[in-house]
């Protein structure tokens, strides 16, 4: 692109400001943000902009709770059914795991991805080594390598992939493990104007996990699966130290239901829960997130006084291959988050907001469960597979979810 041309864009699009970071930028951040415009699609920036200028709104939605199946309530009859028919996929090499591990882990406080973290086991092991211990432990179950694949993001991407380097993939088949990086998207201000950060490049910022569908395919995660005759992936978070990865009977439910998704839930456990909840979106399965739902909503119990949305999606949901593919082709809409983010003005001064000035744009993973044809849900028992790591201290934290994790470890 020309200079000229550059111009005209940066013009057209009514981002100037690029312009002076560009005429400040010496050659190879030139280059790099010319990479950059040439990338980003400024219309779709803008459109999201306008986003911001409305509230998010569900009055023309009829929602609803979801149906769900509970593990614990299943007869013998039931469970050996699903058990067998999710047990000879898995047998068959038919069966994947991805993890999303691409977030920050800001409100944890640890500096470095998140998998790396030391919950203070006595062991010390990391959040990945606790995984791949179940992992291992799967997959020597069924006798096969069951293939990871690691969704990872620009920020932490590379300390990732050496953290496994440097601990020789703790033991796991390496050719099994695959990482990848989901997408980003310019952060803008108040106005709409896209922010130059401190090495005077756009500041662009993770795209959320709903991005990962687009991300399996481009990097060429959906081709591999396809080679190798994977059927069904396990999509889960990186911050849940009793995340079951392989579960035959969610597997087995979902071909049971012949639906392409399936879905974990675990009980409320309070209306303030900071959870998600499964629901029914007109007609569609869906997640209602904790930051959208209204207190009614929230607090709303049925005849038995139980939440009328009290299925917790706890982020551990399983897909068919073709499934990923599909949605991978569609556009899931964007959340906005409201965010402190220092920045260079246009006078070439680094400023540090003390309140937030900036917002960020993410899709979430479960907007894609309303373009699923449907979706199993299997409530799970929460001491047995939800020990989240969210916060330094207090609820979610490293000291909630290690005595969760030696708790379930003790009584297995
Ligand atoms: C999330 C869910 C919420 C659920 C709760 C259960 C979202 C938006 N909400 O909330 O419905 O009830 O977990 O614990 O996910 N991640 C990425 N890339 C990103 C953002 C996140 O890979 O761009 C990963 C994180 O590393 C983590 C997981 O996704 O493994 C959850 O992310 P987080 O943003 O911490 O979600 P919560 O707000 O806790």
């Amino acid at each position: 692109m020309s200079i000229n041309e550059l111009e005209t864009k940066l013009k057209a699009a009514n981002q100037v400001q690029i312009l002076s970071a560009y005429n400040r930028a010496d050659d190879e951040t030139k280059k790099e943000l010319m990479n950059q415009i040439e990338r980003i699609n400024f219309s779709q920036v803008a459109d999201l902009y306008e986003t911001t200028k409305h509230e998010v709104n569900f009055n023309n939605d009829v929602i609803e709770a979801i149906p769900y199946v509970e593990k614990d309530k299943l007869s013998e009859e039931e469970y050996n059914k699903y058990l067998k028919l999710g047990e000879d996929e898995i047998k068959a090499g038919r069966y994947s795991v991805v993890t999303m591990a691409g977030g920050q882990g800001t409100r944890l406080g640890h500096k470095g991805p998140k998998g790396t973290f030391d919950i203070g086991l006595d062991s010390h092991k990391s959040i990945f080594e606790i995984l791949i211990d179940s992992l291992k432990e799967e997959s020597q179950k069924y006798n096969v390598t069951i293939p990871w694949y690691i969704m990872t993001s620009k920020e932490n991407n590379e300390d990732t992939v050496k953290f496994f380097e440097k601990n020789n993939y703790f033991g796991y088949d390496k050719d099994s493990i695959k990482f990848f990086q989901q997408g980003k998207l310019p952060m803008v201000d108040e106005s709409g104007k896209i922010l130059i950060n401190e090495k005077g490049l756009i500041k662009e910022a993770s795209d959320g996990h709903g991005g990962i569908f687009q991300s399996m395919k481009r990097n060429g995660i959906t081709d591999d699966m396809n080679k190798k005759g994977i059927k069904w992936a396990f999509v889960g978070p990186v911050d849940n130290v009793l995340v079951k990865m392989v579960d035959p009977i969610l597997l087995g439910l979902m071909i049971e239901q012949n639906a392409s998704g399936g879905g974990k839930s675990t009980v409320k456990a309070n209306p303030s829960e900071k959870v998600g909840v499964f629901c029914k979106r007109n007609g569609k399965p869906g997640v209602v997130e904790y930051t959208e739902i209204s207190k009614e909503m929230a607090e709303r119990v049925d005849e038995n006084g139980q939440l009328v949305f009290g299925e917790s999606h706890i982020n551990c949901n399983m897909f068919s291959v073709k499934a990923i593919e599909e949605v991978a082709n569609k556009n899931l809409p964007y959340h906005i988050a409201h965010k402190k983010a220092s920045y260079i003005d246009e006078n070439g001064n680094l400023i540090v907001p003390e309140k937030p000035n900036a917002y960020k744009f993410e899709s979430f993973i479960f907007d894609a469960f309303d373009m699923l044809d449907d979706m199993a849900i299997l409530r799970v028992k929460r001491e047995e597979e939800f020990a989240p790591v969210k916060n330094a201290e207090g609820t979610d934290s490293p000291e909630t979810a290690r005595k969760l994790y030696e708790n379930y470890k003790n009584n297995k």
